[in-house]
């Protein structure tokens, strides 16, 4: 059929204010080519007892994603979530607090999932429609006829009058939504201009001394309760190890030694240069001194999003963070050279003890590890 033809057939604005829903649909199917060839009622009986188990199942998924929602929110806000040592009262439930995390935000979802098909598939009469497709913009009348079709898809899916279903997908739905801001916002709520001298805020690391106690660089051998500490002779040249505070006051105390092993923004790269790249070392104005001879401590933790920057490729000097492939140069102060991150890797200043001949860290950082936060100013 030509366009000219089509055009003498549509009908006025007049007519199509007169026309009916389900003529509109049957006008809009004709008009793209459309031929309905199946669109059964599943519930031709209205109220039978099959229809109504069929609602109370869908609305079971729906409350059964509410109730996960609201527990996700319960345990994220209330569950012990502060580091307990295994043999520590408390480890137990502790422990559990990733899992509740993930089951009852994972129930949520999934639940949700579940009702939407399962109300797909019992209540959405199952169309079976051969559309012919044609090019150019929407007229008017495509235009009706396609909001039409939509409200048609509506009240045939029967939702209107089914409150119970209604009730229980808001419930889930919201209760999921409020589970996932919580989720996302939950990780704001917290200052970091309060306590800013404190070794837990933003602004500090495990390597603080808080009384002026010496904090010593302990290698990760695996056990931790072993405390193994680095003299300079220890590292063959080009070598890197993952080294940990430490301080003598901690040495019986096994929460406090596996407490240092897990912070977050503890780890460091202890690496000795090679004497011919140390030669070559190009270091930032106010860290001059920060380094012990050929030994250079860097943040393990990636400036960008803070994956930790594990891989130290000898030859080139660069540090590699294998999350989004950042390298930094260890003998330009740690600057970014590729990827994303743009912030040099935070040097850690370090000595050797004269009385023990173990490395130790001068001072904390001089400034945050890891990414950026919005108060953050270099
Ligand atoms: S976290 Fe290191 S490159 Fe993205």
């Amino acid at each position: 059929m030509s366009s000219s033809d089509q055009e003498h057939k549509l009908p006025s604005e007049a007519e199509l204010a007169e026309m009916s829903r389900e003529d509109l649909v049957k006008l809009g199917g004709k008009l793209d080519g459309v031929e309905i060839v199946e669109y059964p009622d599943p519930w031709p009986v209205k109220g039978t007892r099959a229809e109504k188990r069929a609602e109370r199942l869908v609305a079971f998924w729906f409350l059964l994603a509410a109730l996960a929602g609201l527990a996700f929110v319960v345990a994220f806000v209330a569950w012990p979530s502060e580091y307990v040592a295994p043999d520590q009262p408390g480890h137990f439930w502790y422990s559990l607090y990733t899992p509740v995390l993930g089951a009852t935000l994972g129930l949520s979802i999934a639940s949700i999932g579940v009702g939407a098909l399962l109300y797909t598939k019992k209540f959405i009469p199952h169309e079976v429609s051969v559309q012919q497709r044609h090019d150019g913009g929407s007229d008017p009348v495509d235009q009706a006829t396609f909001v039409a079709h939509l409200a048609d898809a509506g009240v045939r899916s029967t939702i209107g009058r089914r409150s119970l279903i209604k009730r229980s997908a808001g419930l889930g739905a919201g209760a999921m939504g409020l589970g996932l801001g919580v989720f996302a916002l939950g990780g704001l709520v917290r200052d970091p201009w309060a306590q800013t001298d404190s070794k837990d805020s933003l602004w500090h690391t495990g390597w603080m001394s808080t009384d002026g106690e010496r904090v010593f660089l302990r290698r990760a051998t695996g056990d931790p309760e072993a405390v193994v500490l680095v003299k300079p002779e220890d590292l063959d040249a080009g070598a890197m190890e993952t080294v940990f505070p430490f301080r003598e006051s901690e040495r019986d105390n096994h929460e406090a030694l596996s407490a240092a092993l897990k912070r977050s923004d503890n780890p460091v790269m202890l690496i000795r240069l090679r004497p011919e790249d140390a030669a070559r070392v190009v270091k930032h104005e106010g860290q001059e001194d920060f380094n012990y001879g050929d030994y250079y401590a860097y943040t393990k933790i990636c400036s960008h999003l803070g994956c930790p920057t594990s891989l130290y490729e000898q030859r080139t000097n660069r540090i590699l963070c294998p999350c989004h492939q950042s390298q930094f140069d260890a003998l330009t102060y740690a600057k970014p050279i590729f990827g994303p991150a743009t912030r040099k890797l935070a040097q850690l200043p370090i000595a050797v003890d004269e009385e023990t001949g173990y490395l130790y860290a001068k001072r904390d950082f001089i400034e945050p590890v890891g990414p950026a936060f919005w108060e953050r100013k270099s």
